[in-house]
């Protein structure tokens, strides 16, 4: 019978395991390290989502706010973000959070940046 063995070695390109699925629930903001970046992961109905931790305003710890919706809210002075494009959507933050790659295969978590 044909089975699908999923070794390091058939990670793509680029590509940095930071889990798996199961470490992701809905709703919970999780932080992983890819090289020197700190990332915010986030499972929003089922589809996970990468951006930078770091607020482009005054470097709050986003995994530290609160999601609402598609939205995480640096524990700082408030700014929004949509984690699905990384989008600042309320001030004070304007510059747009770094957005990464996401690949799921098996149930692992895969990233890549942009
Ligand atoms: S550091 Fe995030 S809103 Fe100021």
């Amino acid at each position: 019978m044909y089975q699908h063995t999923c070794q390091v070695d058939d990670v793509s390109e680029g590509y940095v395991k930071v889990g798996q699925l199961s470490d992701f629930p809905r709703g919970k903001l999780s932080k992983v390290q890819v090289g020197s970046e700190e990332v915010l992961v986030v499972n929003i109905n089922g589809t996970i989502h990468a951006i930078s931790n770091t607020c482009t305003h005054r470097g709050g710890p986003l995994n530290e706010g609160e999601l609402e919706e598609n939205r995480v809210i640096c524990p700082y002075h408030g700014g929004q973000f949509d984690v699905t494009t990384g989008k600042a959507v309320s001030p004070p933050p304007t510059k747009d959070e770094m957005k990464f790659d996401v690949q799921v295969q098996g149930s692992s978590v895969l990233l890549k940046k942009k």
